[in-house]
């Protein structure tokens, strides 16, 4: 199944009845698996999770960590991009030149990498583990 259709479908499962803003996403790992995630709003406003967030757990938790390519999608006007603490967390599994996708429903699309969505990342080499 294509990414972006992946995503549409776990939007559906979104829980957002604060924003009323439904956010999809899918990841395709290296080895081909496709995991899907949707935000999950509380009303204690920060606890809520992102889309991205929820896939990249879902990912894990089926002992995967490696990401091969992302779509992200929402009824937008312009495609919807990760949040900064999403960007951080891609890039805990994904190289820098793995692509997302970032989608509305209404058919534009933007494709962007995960180290042009954050350049100079706080990684690895940072630490000296
Ligand atoms: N949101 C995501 O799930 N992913 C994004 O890429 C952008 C924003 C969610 C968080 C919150 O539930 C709602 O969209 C409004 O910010």
């Amino acid at each position: 199944m294509p990414l972006l259709k992946s995503a549409k479908a776990a939007r559906l499962n979104a829980h957002a009845p604060y924003s009323k803003f439904l956010v999809g996403a899918a990841i395709r790992t290296t080895d081909g698996a496709v995991f899907q995630g949707c935000n999950v709003e509380n009303i204690a406003y920060p606890e809520g999770t992102c889309a991205e967030a929820g896939a990249i757990a879902a990912m894990c938790v089926a002992g995967a960590r490696e990401i091969a390519e992302v779509c992200v999608v929402a009824d937008c006007p312009v495609p919807v991009t990760p949040c900064g603490g999403c960007r951080q967390k891609l890039a805990e599994f994904a190289a820098a030149d793995v692509v997302v996708t970032m989608a509305t429903l209404h058919g534009a699309e933007v494709k962007t990498t995960v180290g042009e969505l954050l350049p100079g990342a706080f990684g690895m080499d940072h630490m000296d583990l």
